[in-house]
């Protein structure tokens, strides 16, 4: 394999991060920069390198000896965040978060929030079809994580609109690259999470029902979990957690609404629903900049990149690498290697999400086909770096029996 200098490809600038987009068009542009270079260079946010391979991202996100998250976890790099576990810690001290973590994901647990998320899919999507014409992205996309995340994490639904409104504006303040904003609003959220903890100190809940007294109950070398990360870890679970699904779900929309034919089916074959989902995971991944940074200097994919050179993880762009997936850009239902796809990451840090993820996606599905057909009445409106995906979709619900 031929090793680029590191004078060859640094001062090369591949993309333009910040291009207005159509729903298509990153697609398009990664996948003609892969083709050339699947690790891509730009010189936005100070210059960064862009993982846009499938086995060279893999590489970069299972190697923890070589590439760390406590540097930078997203390009482009907000220097005043705190630490915030588990994104931003490595192993071994990631490991007590996330052993707290994932235990509220488990199959059991996924079983009881279902009815819940059921109701909040009906609640949300009934009004919306009684109503026809809607920006699903706006009216549901963007509401729905919301008021899972309110069950999820025993907050009033208040409190989980106002933490979607504060993250929202922070994303869209991010992606502007509006630090003053973004700095306050971070505050903000700190805020949230504090208040969040100090109900929780006034004895509400069980360790058993409640993820942060799960967290202020945790034990490290036989100790409480550090006051400062059990505040930056609830920080860090109320951002993620609704971020992803409120650009995702509007890419379902516009796909099935692209794809009658698929529409139908799916209406007629329910079943079929978890792996059109999959599917939908694969080709229309919302992360394309959260980062890694080289430990020291080293080489992916044939190209050199030295130490504290930051690394975006375009998981938008890896799930289409047509040396992983044949034909990636078309959707195949129970398409044969479909379980290698990587939206929800690998290793240490893959989302302990996921499972919620994918039943918010299912249910939606469910519901939606189930009562109307529906179809784009617009070009839909796309978020920016970080993220990929839609912010508008305008949509015609027509109910079925109508
Ligand atoms: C469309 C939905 C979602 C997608 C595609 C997604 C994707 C991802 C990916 C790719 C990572 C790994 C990031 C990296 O390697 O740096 C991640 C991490 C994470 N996700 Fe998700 N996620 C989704 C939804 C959720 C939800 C609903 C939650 C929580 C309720 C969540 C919580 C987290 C957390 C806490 C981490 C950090 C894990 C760690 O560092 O150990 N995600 N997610």
């Amino acid at each position: 394999m031929q090793i680029h200098t590191k004078d060859a490809r640094r001062s090369a600038h591949d993309f333009d991060a910040q291009l207005p987009e159509g729903f298509d068009d990153a697609h398009r542009r990664f996948a003609r920069l892969r083709a050339e270079n699947p690790v891509a260079r730009s010189q936005d946010f100070g210059g960064f390198w862009a993982m846009l391979g499938y086995e060279e991202l893999t590489e970069v996100i299972t190697d923890i000896d070589r590439f760390t998250t406590n540097k930078q976890n997203a390009i482009p790099k907000f220097a005043f965040t705190g630490v915030r576990p588990p994104l931003h810690l490595d192993p071994p001290q990631h490991t007590s978060y996330r052993r707290v973590i994932n235990h509220f994901f488990t199959p059991p647990k996924m079983r009881a929030l279902e009815p819940v998320v059921r109701r909040c899919v009906v609640e949300l999507l009934e009004p919306l079809i009684a109503e026809g014409t809607v920006d699903v992205a706006r009216a549901y996309a963007q509401k729905l994580p919301a008021h899972v995340f309110a069950e999820f994490f025993n907050l009033s639904v208040d409190t989980s609109l106002d933490i979607k409104a504060v993250s929202g504006t922070y994303v869209d303040a991010i992606q502007v690259l509006d630090h003053d904003t973004v700095k306050g609003l971070s505050k903000r959220l700190y805020e949230i999470a504090q208040a969040i903890i100090d109900e929780r100190k006034a004895g509400s809940f069980s360790a058993e029902e409640d993820l942060t007294q799960a967290l202020l109950e945790a034990e490290d070398d036989g100790g409480p979990l550090p006051d400062a990360m059990v505040l930056g870890c609830v920080r860090q679970l109320i951002v993620t957690g609704m971020v992803a699904p409120s650009v995702f779900i509007g890419n379902m929309f516009v796909h099935l609404s692209r794809d009658p034919e698929l529409q139908e089916h799916l209406r007629e074959h329910p079943e079929d629903i978890p792996a059109a989902v999959e599917e939908f995971l694969r080709l229309y991944n919302p992360y394309r900049g959260m980062a890694r940074t080289a430990r020291r200097d080293t080489v992916v994919g044939g190209q050199q990149i030295l130490a504290d050179d930051p690394i975006a993880l375009v998981y938008t762009a890896a799930n289409r690498d047509p040396r992983v997936f044949d034909d990636p850009d078309s959707f195949r239902l129970n398409r044969e290697n479909i379980s290698r796809h990587i939206s929800f990451g690998r290793g240490t840090h893959s989302c302990p999400g996921a499972p919620l993820a994918r039943m918010m996606f299912r249910i939606t599905l469910e519901e939606a086909l189930s009562r109307s057909r529906f179809d784009l009445t617009g070009d839909p409106g796309m978020a920016k770096w970080a993220e990929w995906g839609t912010n508008h979709v305008p949509l015609e619900f027509i109910a079925m029996g109508a």
